[in-house]
């Protein structure tokens, strides 16, 4: 008999706050435990989203009985041994962006999602900020005509964004896959699987990080289509991905930030470019969209669009971004995946 409702754990209760809510809310889902290390968290988040069972290792969780989806909202770090070890444990995942930060741990997830055959969701929730979303419609009605180039970025500032614990200053978040992975699967959504990246990096804002604070990158998609994305994580300026999709027949500018999105077209009866605004709301991390997406794929049986293989694309191009960088030389996205991502 298919289930009627879900009920659900977060770990992760700071980012998973967000998660939290779209449960709770949700009409067809139940919020029965939470964990986080922090104690003293954890016995706010207890009491804000009223539930009983609140622990701060998430191995506790692995054999309920009482959980059949779990939102992994820790540190980039524990999302691969997290996700795995509840899908093993017989529940459906929803993994925080990024899916990892390297190519092998994306490749551990993909094992697992066929192994065990549970649902697997990665949380690329510029899916479903409302602009972007519009934007993908519009190119998709051929509004533009064909589209030619695609860019995007993430310029944000982490001067005090460091994560509990400083956990984002680490060698290992690099910035184009923690955060660029967010402008880098965009991209991919809109203009499709990138097959080769040349990029540059540098380093003069966050001088005390580990790791480069700006990268560039050209991107060469399938079907002649190139593009650009950059990822500054020091950059003095409001949070912004802005957005431009250049067709030949018009182009749309978009953000995640700001309450319009612009397109410039010239299909129309004049035949000259016309410009026009459309009114968006703004939100940038719609994450109840998603977990209401997540739940349709469960109860359902939507196929899950970000899915473990979508998510490792995405690693693997930002994977290659930071690689091409450090090498001066163009990365093929190809050669880092191999055929894990195959069908
Ligand atoms: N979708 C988005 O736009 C978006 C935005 C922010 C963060 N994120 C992602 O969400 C995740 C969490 O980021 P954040 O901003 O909440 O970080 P944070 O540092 O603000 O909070 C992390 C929380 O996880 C807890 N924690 C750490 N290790 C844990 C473990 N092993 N088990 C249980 N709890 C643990 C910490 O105590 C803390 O409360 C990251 O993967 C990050 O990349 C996504």
């Amino acid at each position: 008999m298919s289930k009627e409702r879900l009920r659900a754990a977060v770990i992760g209760m700071r980012m998973g706050r967000g998660h939290a809510t779209g449960y709770v809310n949700h009409p067809r889902t139940d919020l029965v435990a939470i964990c986080d290390k922090d104690a003293g968290l954890l016995e706010e988040r207890k009491k804000e989203f009223n539930v009983d069972r609140a622990v701060t290792d998430y191995k506790e969780l692995l054999d309920a009985k009482d959980i059949d989806v779990v939102s992994v909202a820790t540190p980039d770090y524990f999302h691969s041994e997290q996700s795995i070890a509840f899908m093993k444990a017989g529940k459906d995942v929803m993994c925080e962006k990024p899916l990892t930060l390297d190519v092998e741990e994306a490749k551990a997830i993909i094992k697992a999602v066929r192994e065990t055959g549970r649902k697997f969701m990665v949380g690329q929730v510029c899916r479903y900020a409302p602009g972007f979303v519009l934007a993908k419609q519009m190119i998709e009605r051929g509004e533009i005509g064909e589209l030619f180039l695609a860019e995007s970025e993430y310029a944000h500032t982490y001067r005090h964004a460091r994560g509990v614990g400083d956990w984002r200053v680490d060698p290992r978040r690099e910035p184009v896959i923690g955060g660029g992975c967010h402008a880098v699967d965009l991209l991919r959504w809109i203009a499709g699987d990138v097959e080769e990246v040349s990029a540059y990096a540098n380093h003069k804002c966050l001088t005390d990080w580990p790791v480069n604070d700006c990268t560039i990158a050209a991107l060469k998609f399938g079907k002649g289509v190139i593009g650009k994305v950059m990822v500054s994580i020091g950059c003095v300026r409001p949070y912004t991905m802005r957005s431009v999709f250049y067709g030949t027949e018009g182009t749309i500018v978009c953000d995640n930030t700001s309450p319009q999105i612009q397109l410039c077209s010239q299909k129309n009866q004049s035949g000259r470019p016309e410009f026009a605004t459309f009114p968006v709301n703004i939100a940038s991390h719609n994450v109840s969209a998603e977990i209401a997406e997540f739940v349709d794929c469960i109860l359902g049986g939507k196929p899950v669009l970000t899915n473990e293989i979508e998510g490792a694309k995405t690693v693997a191009t930002c994977v290659a971004v930071v690689e091409s960088a450090q090498r001066g030389t163009p990365v093929k996205v190809t050669d880092l995946l191999g055929d894990a991502a195959a069908p």
